[in-house]
Protein backbone atom coordinates (compact mmCIF):
# COMPACT_ATOMS: atom_id res chain seq x y z
CA UNK A 1 0.00 0.00 0.00
CA UNK A 2 2.81 2.48 0.92
CA UNK A 3 4.07 1.87 -2.72
CA UNK A 4 0.15 3.09 -4.18
CA UNK A 5 1.19 6.16 -2.58
CA UNK A 6 4.18 7.31 -3.34
CA UNK A 7 5.89 7.79 -0.30
CA UNK A 8 2.85 10.31 1.08
CA UNK A 9 1.29 9.35 4.57
CA UNK A 10 -2.31 9.06 3.11
CA UNK A 11 -3.95 9.24 -0.43
CA UNK A 12 -5.47 12.33 0.53
CA UNK A 13 -1.91 14.09 1.18
CA UNK A 14 -0.80 12.21 -2.82
CA UNK A 15 -4.46 13.74 -4.28
CA UNK A 16 -3.36 17.12 -2.63
CA UNK A 17 0.38 16.31 -4.08
CA UNK A 18 -1.19 16.25 -7.48
CA UNK A 19 -3.65 19.16 -8.29
CA UNK A 20 -0.54 20.75 -10.46
CA UNK A 21 -0.50 17.61 -12.57
CA UNK A 22 -3.58 17.30 -12.64
CA UNK A 23 -4.79 20.53 -13.78
CA UNK A 24 -1.94 19.99 -16.21
CA UNK A 25 -3.55 17.20 -17.73
CA UNK A 26 -7.15 18.36 -18.01
CA UNK A 27 -6.52 21.35 -19.69
CA UNK A 28 -4.45 19.06 -21.87
CA UNK A 29 -6.97 16.35 -22.25
CA UNK A 30 -10.20 18.41 -22.98
CA UNK A 31 -9.09 21.68 -24.97
CA UNK A 32 -7.01 23.11 -27.11
CA UNK A 33 -5.79 26.49 -26.60
CA UNK A 34 -4.89 27.75 -30.11
CA UNK A 35 -4.84 32.02 -31.20
CA UNK A 36 -6.09 33.10 -27.62
CA UNK A 37 -9.19 30.87 -27.75
CA UNK A 38 -10.39 27.93 -26.26
CA UNK A 39 -12.10 25.05 -28.50
CA UNK A 40 -13.31 21.62 -27.48
CA UNK A 41 -12.40 19.02 -29.86
CA UNK A 42 -15.54 16.94 -28.50
CA UNK A 43 -18.20 19.26 -27.89
CA UNK A 44 -20.54 19.73 -31.28
CA UNK A 45 -23.46 18.85 -29.53
CA UNK A 46 -23.37 22.11 -27.18
CA UNK A 47 -21.65 24.39 -29.29
CA UNK A 48 -24.92 23.99 -31.96
CA UNK A 49 -27.25 24.29 -29.02
CA UNK A 50 -25.16 27.63 -27.77
CA UNK A 51 -27.19 30.42 -29.35
CA UNK A 52 -30.32 28.25 -28.34
CA UNK A 53 -29.54 28.21 -25.00
CA UNK A 54 -30.68 31.04 -21.93
CA UNK A 55 -30.26 29.43 -18.71
CA UNK A 56 -27.96 27.03 -16.81
CA UNK A 57 -28.54 24.97 -14.23
CA UNK A 58 -25.79 23.54 -12.09
CA UNK A 59 -26.68 20.37 -10.00
CA UNK A 60 -24.10 18.24 -7.69
CA UNK A 61 -23.54 16.68 -4.30
CA UNK A 62 -21.13 17.74 -1.79
CA UNK A 63 -17.59 19.04 -2.60
CA UNK A 64 -18.44 19.36 -6.42
CA UNK A 65 -21.84 21.48 -5.41
CA UNK A 66 -18.99 23.92 -4.44
CA UNK A 67 -17.28 23.81 -7.60
CA UNK A 68 -20.99 24.38 -9.39
CA UNK A 69 -20.97 27.77 -6.60
CA UNK A 70 -17.91 29.14 -8.33
CA UNK A 71 -18.85 28.37 -11.86
CA UNK A 72 -21.69 30.22 -11.35
CA UNK A 73 -19.26 33.34 -11.11
CA UNK A 74 -17.37 32.37 -13.99
CA UNK A 75 -19.94 31.60 -16.57
CA UNK A 76 -21.64 34.85 -15.08
CA UNK A 77 -19.07 36.68 -15.54
CA UNK A 78 -17.73 35.15 -19.33
CA UNK A 79 -20.98 34.34 -20.69
CA UNK A 80 -23.01 36.22 -19.42
CA UNK A 81 -25.43 33.82 -18.68
CA UNK A 82 -28.47 33.17 -15.62
CA UNK A 83 -26.94 30.20 -13.71
CA UNK A 84 -28.61 28.36 -11.01
CA UNK A 85 -26.49 26.24 -8.89
CA UNK A 86 -28.74 23.51 -6.52
CA UNK A 87 -27.75 20.38 -4.24
CA UNK A 88 -29.39 17.68 -6.35
CA UNK A 89 -31.27 16.31 -3.56
CA UNK A 90 -32.91 19.61 -3.11
CA UNK A 91 -33.71 20.04 -6.87
CA UNK A 92 -36.11 17.73 -7.67
CA UNK A 93 -38.53 18.43 -4.58
CA UNK A 94 -40.19 21.44 -6.42
CA UNK A 95 -41.41 23.20 -9.22
CA UNK A 96 -38.60 23.13 -11.95
CA UNK A 97 -38.35 26.34 -14.13
CA UNK A 98 -36.75 24.15 -17.54
CA UNK A 99 -37.20 23.35 -20.71
CA UNK A 100 -35.02 23.06 -24.28
CA UNK A 101 -33.76 26.23 -23.58
CA UNK A 102 -31.97 25.05 -19.94
CA UNK A 103 -28.25 23.51 -20.26
CA UNK A 104 -28.18 21.09 -17.53
CA UNK A 105 -24.86 20.62 -16.35
CA UNK A 106 -23.91 18.09 -13.84
CA UNK A 107 -21.07 18.34 -11.73
CA UNK A 108 -19.39 14.33 -10.52
CA UNK A 109 -16.42 12.91 -9.58
CA UNK A 110 -17.77 9.57 -9.12
CA UNK A 111 -20.47 9.58 -12.20
CA UNK A 112 -22.80 7.45 -9.89
CA UNK A 113 -24.03 9.84 -7.13
CA UNK A 114 -27.73 8.86 -7.20
CA UNK A 115 -29.01 12.24 -6.11
CA UNK A 116 -27.49 14.15 -9.09
CA UNK A 117 -28.40 11.16 -11.67
CA UNK A 118 -32.03 11.40 -10.62
CA UNK A 119 -31.49 14.83 -10.84
CA UNK A 120 -30.29 14.60 -14.03
CA UNK A 121 -33.16 12.62 -15.39
CA UNK A 122 -35.71 14.75 -14.47
CA UNK A 123 -34.01 17.66 -16.26
CA UNK A 124 -33.70 15.68 -19.05
CA UNK A 125 -37.06 14.57 -19.37
CA UNK A 126 -38.00 18.24 -19.15
CA UNK A 127 -36.05 18.61 -22.90
CA UNK A 128 -33.05 20.56 -20.94
CA UNK A 129 -29.79 19.47 -22.74
CA UNK A 130 -27.63 17.56 -20.34
CA UNK A 131 -23.67 18.24 -20.13
CA UNK A 132 -21.79 17.15 -17.21
CA UNK A 133 -17.94 17.27 -15.98
CA UNK A 134 -17.21 14.29 -14.15
CA UNK A 135 -14.10 12.33 -13.60
CA UNK A 136 -14.91 8.38 -14.47
CA UNK A 137 -15.26 7.30 -18.44
CA UNK A 138 -18.11 5.53 -18.40
CA UNK A 139 -20.17 5.77 -15.43
CA UNK A 140 -23.74 6.23 -15.24
CA UNK A 141 -23.87 10.19 -15.35
CA UNK A 142 -21.15 10.60 -18.65
CA UNK A 143 -23.28 7.86 -20.20
CA UNK A 144 -26.48 9.37 -20.09
CA UNK A 145 -25.43 13.35 -20.74
CA UNK A 146 -24.95 14.88 -24.20
CA UNK A 147 -21.46 15.87 -23.67
CA UNK A 148 -18.94 15.45 -21.19
CA UNK A 149 -15.87 17.01 -19.90
CA UNK A 150 -14.19 14.70 -18.22
CA UNK A 151 -10.97 15.55 -15.72
CA UNK A 152 -8.53 14.09 -15.48
CA UNK A 153 -7.72 14.14 -12.20
CA UNK A 154 -6.83 9.81 -12.16
CA UNK A 155 -8.32 7.81 -10.10
CA UNK A 156 -9.60 9.89 -6.53
CA UNK A 157 -9.61 7.15 -3.51
CA UNK A 158 -9.47 9.87 -0.55
CA UNK A 159 -13.21 10.14 0.51
CA UNK A 160 -12.64 13.59 0.95
CA UNK A 161 -12.14 14.98 -2.86
CA UNK A 162 -9.34 17.39 -3.26
CA UNK A 163 -7.82 16.87 -6.38
CA UNK A 164 -11.15 16.35 -7.97
CA UNK A 165 -12.45 19.62 -7.04
CA UNK A 166 -9.68 21.76 -8.66
CA UNK A 167 -9.95 19.58 -11.76
CA UNK A 168 -13.74 20.45 -11.94
CA UNK A 169 -13.23 24.49 -11.06
CA UNK A 170 -10.87 24.79 -14.22
CA UNK A 171 -12.62 22.80 -16.12
CA UNK A 172 -16.01 24.85 -15.66
CA UNK A 173 -13.73 27.83 -16.27
CA UNK A 174 -12.39 27.19 -19.31
CA UNK A 175 -15.95 26.30 -20.29
CA UNK A 176 -17.09 29.45 -19.09
CA UNK A 177 -14.78 31.53 -21.17
CA UNK A 178 -16.06 28.91 -24.12
CA UNK A 179 -19.45 30.12 -23.63
CA UNK A 180 -18.37 33.67 -23.50
CA UNK A 181 -16.60 33.16 -26.70
CA UNK A 182 -19.21 31.38 -28.80
CA UNK A 183 -21.69 34.14 -27.39
CA UNK A 184 -19.40 37.06 -28.32
CA UNK A 185 -19.06 38.03 -25.34
CA UNK A 186 -15.65 37.54 -24.61
CA UNK A 187 -13.19 38.95 -26.76
CA UNK A 188 -9.83 37.03 -28.06
CA UNK A 189 -7.98 39.47 -26.40
CA UNK A 190 -10.05 39.27 -23.20
CA UNK A 191 -9.29 35.38 -23.61
CA UNK A 192 -6.35 35.54 -24.10
CA UNK A 193 -5.08 37.33 -20.83
CA UNK A 194 -7.05 34.54 -19.06
CA UNK A 195 -5.38 32.02 -20.40
CA UNK A 196 -1.82 33.41 -19.93
CA UNK A 197 -2.90 33.17 -15.78
CA UNK A 198 -4.99 29.84 -16.35
CA UNK A 199 -1.07 28.41 -17.11
CA UNK A 200 0.47 29.79 -13.83
CA UNK A 201 -2.16 27.71 -11.83
CA UNK A 202 0.56 24.91 -11.83
CA UNK A 203 3.44 27.01 -10.09
CA UNK A 204 1.23 28.90 -8.19
CA UNK A 205 -0.28 25.73 -6.49
CA UNK A 206 3.51 24.43 -6.00
CA UNK A 207 4.30 27.46 -4.14
CA UNK A 208 1.09 26.99 -1.68
CA UNK A 209 2.44 23.10 -1.39
CA UNK A 210 5.71 24.79 -0.44
CA UNK A 211 3.94 26.31 2.54
CA UNK A 212 3.56 22.82 4.19
CA UNK A 213 5.23 23.09 7.23
CA UNK A 214 3.66 26.49 8.17
CA UNK A 215 0.44 25.33 7.89
CA UNK A 216 1.30 22.06 9.85
CA UNK A 217 2.22 24.24 13.01
CA UNK A 218 -0.77 26.03 12.69
CA UNK A 219 -2.44 22.47 12.15
CA UNK A 220 -0.59 21.61 15.68
CA UNK A 221 -1.81 24.55 17.53
CA UNK A 222 -5.41 24.75 16.22
CA UNK A 223 -6.39 21.01 15.95
CA UNK A 224 -8.00 20.76 19.51
CA UNK A 225 -10.46 24.12 18.45
CA UNK A 226 -14.06 22.43 18.77
CA UNK A 227 -15.21 24.74 16.44
CA UNK A 228 -14.02 26.90 13.72
CA UNK A 229 -15.46 29.28 11.54
CA UNK A 230 -14.26 29.66 7.66
CA UNK A 231 -15.07 33.44 6.14
CA UNK A 232 -14.76 34.36 2.10
CA UNK A 233 -16.31 36.52 -0.23
CA UNK A 234 -17.50 36.36 -3.89
CA UNK A 235 -15.73 33.36 -5.66
CA UNK A 236 -14.23 32.72 -2.36
CA UNK A 237 -17.12 32.22 -0.39
CA UNK A 238 -17.70 29.04 -1.82
CA UNK A 239 -14.35 28.43 -0.91
CA UNK A 240 -14.84 29.01 2.44
CA UNK A 241 -17.74 26.59 2.42
CA UNK A 242 -15.24 23.84 1.18
CA UNK A 243 -12.69 24.50 3.79
CA UNK A 244 -15.50 24.08 6.32
CA UNK A 245 -16.64 21.29 5.27
CA UNK A 246 -13.05 19.55 4.40
CA UNK A 247 -12.17 20.07 8.55
CA UNK A 248 -15.58 18.20 9.35
CA UNK A 249 -15.70 15.58 7.36
CA UNK A 250 -11.45 14.45 8.54
CA UNK A 251 -11.04 16.16 11.89
CA UNK A 252 -14.83 15.55 13.44
CA UNK A 253 -13.92 19.24 14.43
CA UNK A 254 -17.26 21.46 14.12
CA UNK A 255 -16.95 23.85 10.84
CA UNK A 256 -18.87 26.41 9.25
CA UNK A 257 -18.49 28.20 6.14
CA UNK A 258 -19.89 31.82 5.95
CA UNK A 259 -19.81 34.38 3.83
CA UNK A 260 -17.80 37.24 5.61
CA UNK A 261 -20.06 39.91 4.92
CA UNK A 262 -22.99 37.94 6.47
CA UNK A 263 -21.42 37.24 9.70
CA UNK A 264 -22.79 40.28 11.37
CA UNK A 265 -26.07 38.64 10.74
CA UNK A 266 -25.69 35.55 13.20
CA UNK A 267 -22.30 34.03 13.96
CA UNK A 268 -20.60 37.06 14.82
CA UNK A 269 -22.16 36.25 18.58
CA UNK A 270 -19.99 33.32 18.54
CA UNK A 271 -16.87 34.82 18.43
CA UNK A 272 -14.55 34.79 21.64
CA UNK A 273 -10.76 34.64 22.25
CA UNK A 274 -11.61 30.72 21.55
CA UNK A 275 -12.21 30.59 18.38
CA UNK A 276 -10.04 30.33 15.38
CA UNK A 277 -11.97 31.97 12.25
CA UNK A 278 -10.00 31.29 8.70
CA UNK A 279 -10.47 33.79 6.37
CA UNK A 280 -9.92 33.62 2.73
CA UNK A 281 -8.73 37.27 1.61
CA UNK A 282 -6.59 36.95 -1.30
CA UNK A 283 -6.40 40.59 -3.43
CA UNK A 284 -9.38 40.82 -4.82
CA UNK A 285 -12.61 43.56 -5.28
CA UNK A 286 -13.99 43.01 -2.40
CA UNK A 287 -10.64 42.42 -0.39
CA UNK A 288 -11.41 45.72 1.53
CA UNK A 289 -14.75 44.56 2.49
CA UNK A 290 -13.30 41.26 3.90
CA UNK A 291 -10.33 42.99 5.51
CA UNK A 292 -13.02 45.00 7.69
CA UNK A 293 -14.81 41.81 8.50
CA UNK A 294 -11.55 41.11 9.68
CA UNK A 295 -11.78 43.62 12.03
CA UNK A 296 -14.79 42.67 13.59
CA UNK A 297 -12.88 39.40 14.67
CA UNK A 298 -10.44 40.67 16.25
CA UNK A 299 -12.99 43.81 17.89
CA UNK A 300 -14.34 40.58 19.38
CA UNK A 301 -11.16 39.03 20.40
CA UNK A 302 -11.18 35.97 17.39
CA UNK A 303 -8.36 34.48 16.51
CA UNK A 304 -7.93 35.35 12.55
CA UNK A 305 -5.85 32.73 10.56
CA UNK A 306 -5.67 34.57 7.37
CA UNK A 307 -4.88 33.62 3.87
CA UNK A 308 -3.02 36.62 1.95
CA UNK A 309 -1.83 37.35 -1.30
CA UNK A 310 2.12 38.24 -0.72
CA UNK A 311 3.46 41.62 0.11
CA UNK A 312 0.15 41.93 1.45
CA UNK A 313 0.61 45.25 4.19
CA UNK A 314 -2.74 45.70 5.39
CA UNK A 315 -4.01 42.57 7.39
CA UNK A 316 -0.17 42.18 9.06
CA UNK A 317 -1.02 43.98 12.02
CA UNK A 318 -4.43 43.05 12.46
CA UNK A 319 -4.47 39.20 11.57
CA UNK A 320 -2.80 36.84 13.96
CA UNK A 321 -1.62 34.07 11.68
CA UNK A 322 -0.91 34.43 7.80
CA UNK A 323 -0.29 32.15 5.02
CA UNK A 324 0.80 34.20 1.97
CA UNK A 325 0.09 32.88 -1.60
CA UNK A 326 0.90 34.26 -4.83
CA UNK A 327 -0.62 37.06 -6.51
CA UNK A 328 -3.26 35.74 -9.45
CA UNK A 329 -6.65 37.26 -10.98
CA UNK A 330 -9.62 37.34 -8.73
CA UNK A 331 -11.07 34.10 -10.18
CA UNK A 332 -8.69 31.72 -10.20
CA UNK A 333 -7.84 32.75 -6.79
CA UNK A 334 -9.93 29.93 -5.34
CA UNK A 335 -7.02 27.43 -6.40
CA UNK A 336 -4.40 28.80 -3.97
CA UNK A 337 -6.87 29.41 -1.07
CA UNK A 338 -8.66 25.91 -1.46
CA UNK A 339 -5.21 24.47 -1.43
CA UNK A 340 -4.38 26.31 1.60
CA UNK A 341 -7.77 24.70 3.62
CA UNK A 342 -6.87 21.00 2.06
CA UNK A 343 -3.40 21.03 3.91
CA UNK A 344 -4.73 22.79 6.84
CA UNK A 345 -7.60 19.83 7.56
CA UNK A 346 -5.65 17.05 6.10
CA UNK A 347 -2.89 17.50 9.17
CA UNK A 348 -5.72 18.75 11.60
CA UNK A 349 -6.69 15.05 10.74
CA UNK A 350 -3.76 13.36 11.21
CA UNK A 351 -2.09 14.72 13.96
CA UNK A 352 -5.42 13.77 15.87
CA UNK A 353 -4.43 10.39 14.23
CA UNK A 354 -7.61 9.77 12.42
CA UNK A 355 -8.71 7.50 10.05
CA UNK A 356 -7.87 10.37 6.94
CA UNK A 357 -8.78 8.19 3.93
CA UNK A 358 -11.87 6.84 5.31
CA UNK A 359 -13.54 8.93 7.58
CA UNK A 360 -16.32 7.34 9.91
CA UNK A 361 -20.28 7.36 8.32
CA UNK A 362 -18.35 8.95 4.79
CA UNK A 363 -18.74 7.01 1.50
CA UNK A 364 -16.82 8.27 -1.24
CA UNK A 365 -19.64 7.55 -3.92
CA UNK A 366 -22.80 8.09 -2.84
CA UNK A 367 -25.37 5.71 -4.73
CA UNK A 368 -28.57 6.16 -2.49
CA UNK A 369 -30.89 8.43 -2.79
C1 LIG B 1 -19.61 11.96 -1.27
C2 LIG B 1 -18.12 12.20 -1.13
C3 LIG B 1 -17.79 13.66 -1.38
C4 LIG B 1 -18.32 14.09 -2.74
C5 LIG B 1 -19.82 13.80 -2.87
C6 LIG B 1 -20.30 13.97 -4.30
O1 LIG B 1 -20.28 12.60 -0.23
O2 LIG B 1 -17.69 11.82 0.15
O3 LIG B 1 -16.38 13.85 -1.36
O4 LIG B 1 -18.08 15.45 -2.93
O5 LIG B 1 -20.10 12.45 -2.52
O6 LIG B 1 -19.71 12.99 -5.09
P1 LIG B 1 -19.55 13.06 -6.65
O7 LIG B 1 -18.90 11.77 -7.04
O8 LIG B 1 -20.94 13.16 -7.23
O9 LIG B 1 -18.75 14.25 -6.97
Amino acid sequence: VMAEKAGYNHFMQKEIYEQPRAIIDTIRGNYSLENSSVSFPDFNIIKDAVKDLNRIVIVACGTSWHAGLIAKFYIEKFAKMPVEVDIASEFRYRSLVIDEKTLFVAITQSGETADTLSALRVAKKMGAKIMSVCNVVGSSISRESDSVIYTHAGPEIGVASTKAFTTQVISLFMFAMFLGQERKILSRDECGRYLAEVVRLPEVIENVLSKDDLILSLAKQFKDASDFLYLGRNVNFPVALEGALKLKEISYIHAEGYAAGEMKHGPIALIDKTLPVFVLCPKSSVYEKVASNVEEVKTRDGIVIAVVTEGDEGLKDICDYMIEIPDIIEELSVFPTVVATQLFSYHCAHLLGLDVDQPRNLAKSVTVE
